[in-house]
Formats: C-alpha cells, sequence, structure tokens
C-alpha cells in the first residue's frame, strides 16, 4: 500500500507556490518589470517613451521581432499587416449563429479558435514560415474580428477593412462608420487609442499570457491558443477591472462622496476594494497609469468633456488614497485600469467591449511570446505538480457493502 505522507516526505526540495508569485515559468526576451520602482520596458524601451513617442504597429514589429524597424522594415510591416486585414467572408455566417446579446469576449473567443478552420496553411507549429503567417495573422485580422464583435451587437452591418487607414484608424472606422455617412477619423481619438493598445501590448507571464504559452507548450495550433488567453482574460480579476473601475467610479457619483468610499475601503470587514488601485507586481506607481491618465485628459479636452464628473472623481481619488497612511503603507498606487474606463467609455465604446479591446491589444504579447516559447531550446510541456491533499490509498468497497 502506498504511504502518500511517506512519499512527500521523502521527496526532498518539492515546490508549492500557489498563484506562481514566486516561480518562473520560462526565459523571457520580451518584456521587463521592476514592479518596487514601477519600471515597465518592452524589449528594453521604457513604456512611457513608447507610449509618447512610437505607434502601435511599431511596437507589434518590436515585440515580435526583437527591434525597432527601420523605415524599410517598417514599411514592409505596414503593408503586410494592412493587406492581411480581411476575414474569411464565410466567418461572418460564424459570427450570425451567436445571439445578438452575447458578450463580445464569448464572440471573439469563438471566431479566432474558429480560425483554426479556415486557415489551414498556418497551422504546421514546426515549420517557422506558418508560424511567421499565424503571427501576421492574427495580429492584423484581430481588429477586424473585435470590430465584427461590436458591430454585431449593435446589430448594424459589418465594415470592410480600408487599406488607406493606419491599423488603429482602421479599427474605429470599422467600429463607427455608419453607411450612409462618411465617417472621418479624429486624430487626437486614434492616437489615444494607439497609445491604449501600447500600454496593453505585454506584461510578462500574467494569467492570460501563461495560459497562451501553456496550451502552446502542447503543441496546440497558435489560433487554438490565443482562443484560450482571450477566455483567461476574461475574468473580472484580469481583463475586466477596468469595467469595475468605471463602475465604481459611476457609484461613487460626486467628489463630496469619496471619503465614505476611502473608508470602506480600508475597513477589513467590508469586502469592497478600491478598483484600479493595487497591483500584484506593482509596488509603486504603475508607469502605464500616467500615460493612461495622460491619454484620458486629451480624449476629454478633445471632446470637451473636461467638466465629465468621473474625471473630478477619480483625480481627486487618487489624490486622497495617495496621501492616506493605509494605501501608502501598502503601497497601493493607480493601475492601468484606474484612467482607462473613462477614457474608453468617452471614445465611444460600451463597457461590454472595454476587455474586447485589451484581447486587441494584448494578441501581440500573446502571439510573441508563443513564437518566442517554440523557439527556446529549453521548452517543454507546461506540467504544474500539486500538493495532494486527499485520501490515503484505500480498498474499494461493492455498493452493497458501503
Ligand atoms: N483597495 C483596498 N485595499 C487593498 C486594495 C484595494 N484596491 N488592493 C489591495 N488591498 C489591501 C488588501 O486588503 C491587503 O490588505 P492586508 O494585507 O491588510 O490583508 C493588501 O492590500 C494586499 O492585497 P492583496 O490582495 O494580498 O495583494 P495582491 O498583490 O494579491 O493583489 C490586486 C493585487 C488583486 C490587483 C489587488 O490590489 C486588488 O484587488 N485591486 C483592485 C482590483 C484591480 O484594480 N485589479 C486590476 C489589476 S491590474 C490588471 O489586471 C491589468
Amino acid at each position: 500500500v502506498v504511504d502518500i505522507r511517506k512519499l512527500y516526505a521523502e521527496a526532498g526540495v518539492f515546490t508549492y507556490d500557489p498563484g506562481f508569485t514566486s516561480t518562473g515559468s520560462c526565459e523571457s526576451d520580451i518584456t521587463f518589470i521592476d514592479g518596487d520602482e514601477g519600471i515597465l520596458l518592452y524589449r528594453g524601451y521604457p513604456i512611457d517613451q513608447l507610449a509618447a513617442k512610437s505607434s502601435f504597429l511599431e511596437v507589434c514589429y518590436l515585440l515580435l521581432y526583437g527591434d525597432l524597424p527601420n523605415k524599410e522594415e517598417m514599411t514592409k510591416f505596414d503593408y503586410t499587416i494592412t493587406h492581411h486585414t480581411m476575414v474569411h467572408e464565410q466567418l461572418a455566417s460564424f459570427y450570425r449563429g451567436f445571439r445578438r446579446d452575447a458578450h463580445p469576449m464569448a464572440v471573439m473567443c469563438g471566431v479566432v479558435g474558429a480560425l483554426s478552420a479556415f486557415y489551414h496553411d498556418s497551422l504546421d507549429i514546426n515549420d517557422p514560415r506558418q508560424r511567421e503567417i499565424a503571427c501576421v495573422r492574427l495580429v492584423s485580422k484581430i481588429p477586424t474580428i473585435a470590430a465584427m464583435a461590436y458591430r454585431y451587437s449593435t446589430g448594424l452591418p459589418f465594415v470592410y477593412p480600408k487599406n488607406k487607414l493606419g491599423y488603429t484608424e482602421n479599427f474605429l472606422h470599422m467600429c463607427f462608420s455608419v453607411p450612409a455617412e462618411e465617417y472621418v477619423v479624429n486624430p487626437v481619438l486614434a492616437k489615444a487609442l494607439d497609445t491604449i493598445f501600447i500600454l496593453h501590448a505585454d506584461h510578462e507571464q500574467n494569467a492570460s499570457t501563461s495560459t497562451v504559452r501553456l496550451a502552446g507548450s502542447s503543441g496546440a495550433n497558435p489560433f487554438a491558443c490565443i482562443a484560450a488567453g482571450i477566455a483567461c482574460l476574461w475574468g473580472p480579476a484580469h481583463g475586466g477591472a477596468n469595467e469595475a473601475a468605471l463602475k465604481m467610479l459611476e457609484t461613487i457619483g460626486t467628489v463630496d462622496r469619496i471619503p465614505e468610499f476611502i473608508r470602506r475601503a480600508k475597513d477589513k470587514n467590508d469586502p469592497f476594494r478600491l478598483m484600479g488601485f493595487g497591483h500584484r507586481v506593482y509596488k509603486n506607481y504603475d508607469p502605464r497609469a500616467k500615460a493612461m491618465q495622460i491619454q484620458c485628459h486629451a480624449v476629454l479636452d478633445e471632446l470637451g468633456q473636461h467638466d465629465d464628473p468621473l474625471l473630478h472623481v477619480a483625480v481627486e481619488l487618487e489624490r486622497i488614497a495617495l496621501q492616506d497612511e493605509y494605501f501608502v503603507e501598502k503601497k497601493l498606487y493607480p493601475n492601468i485600469d484606474f484612467y482607462s474606463g473613462i477614457t474608453l467609455r468617452a471614445l465611444g465604446f460600451p463597457v461590454s467591449m472595454f476587455t474586447a479591446l485589451f484581447a486587441l491589444a494584448r494578441t501581440v504579447g500573446w502571439i510573441g511570446q508563443w513564437k518566442e516559447m517554440l523557439e527556446d531550446p529549453h521548452q517543454k510541456i507546461g506540467r504544474p505538480r500539486q500538493l495532494y491533499t486527499g485520501a490515503q490509498q484505500r480498498d474499494y468497497v461493492p455498493l452493497d457493502a458501503r
């Protein structure tokens, strides 16, 4: 008879790390985070510099290929991505199989998984050429897929991409064009959304990226792996926090009610937490939150909404919390989600699209990490162990003898 406790006792070193808070699962050249200092680098470049000076498409190139492109490389990449934005026409029927009120994340999860039923020439993960095609297809088609999910939910017809538009402009066009009118993309709003995409593009081994890597480690095809990442991101503790932050600001409503909510956030008997505050890794100001705040002000100014009461609540809440001993001691600072909900709402997106926009932006990070994993000679199938806490070995007892 196996004595399970004795086996554990003799097993030597065994790491039990719920939530993997101190377990590295891979080596990666892509993203660096110093949570104590509030530093985030993509391939060595600080996020604030990329947010201010780069474009999302350039950041896609950087994440996928390791370096910023020169002019010729950028032109070629732009052309390639732009000319792969269309999806297979039959996918439209796939969308029509969903209820109109389906959550866009449910639709995206299904549609991205279904890409593996359409693009058979990019499923062989052992062929570098096919891997490359899969990366290009995912980055170029994901805005079309997200926009179609949005259009389907509103009952409006799907809009084809326009090749003369840039990546983010094209996405806005596919979301907001109305057949009877000429839609003109506002450059300030497009820049804000492009920056939001940059800020969400990668964040090392977070839950959804780890999910993509784990699914990919078994040799699953890239579209199935990204669908797994979308499923994980959908959770409120991961991709859904900006929605929760916006709802919280709406609940607080006016500046004079902030002290009451600060009090509640500090009360251990109250489950309420300040949404958009605190982070598992950042024990300092989330560097993405600063860039997000800049874009939030730019969008509201452009739209003449700088008097948005939610912005006033957010700014004042941040000011009060950052001076409060509880938040200072626990190193709770605003995270990326604190200002993103207000910004996305002002851009015209319904709350149900917030996580879908996150998925759109994170797709390049996911597929870049997937590609890196497959190119890693040390790559193995992911197989965490467990600490068994169940019954000792025992003999089966027939039903009538129990
Ligand atoms: N408001 C009030 N108190 C908080 C908050 C908050 N937002 N966040 C953490 N705390 C307190 C906890 O109560 C805990 O106190 P204790 O030590 O007295 O028990 C302490 O700070 C540490 O909190 P943990 O939950 O243990 O920290 P962890 O690193 O596991 O959690 C998390 C990080 C989940 C993000 C947490 O800060 C939180 O719930 N924040 C609100 C939700 C949110 O904004 N999530 C978005 C994260 S960013 C992203 O996913 C893109």
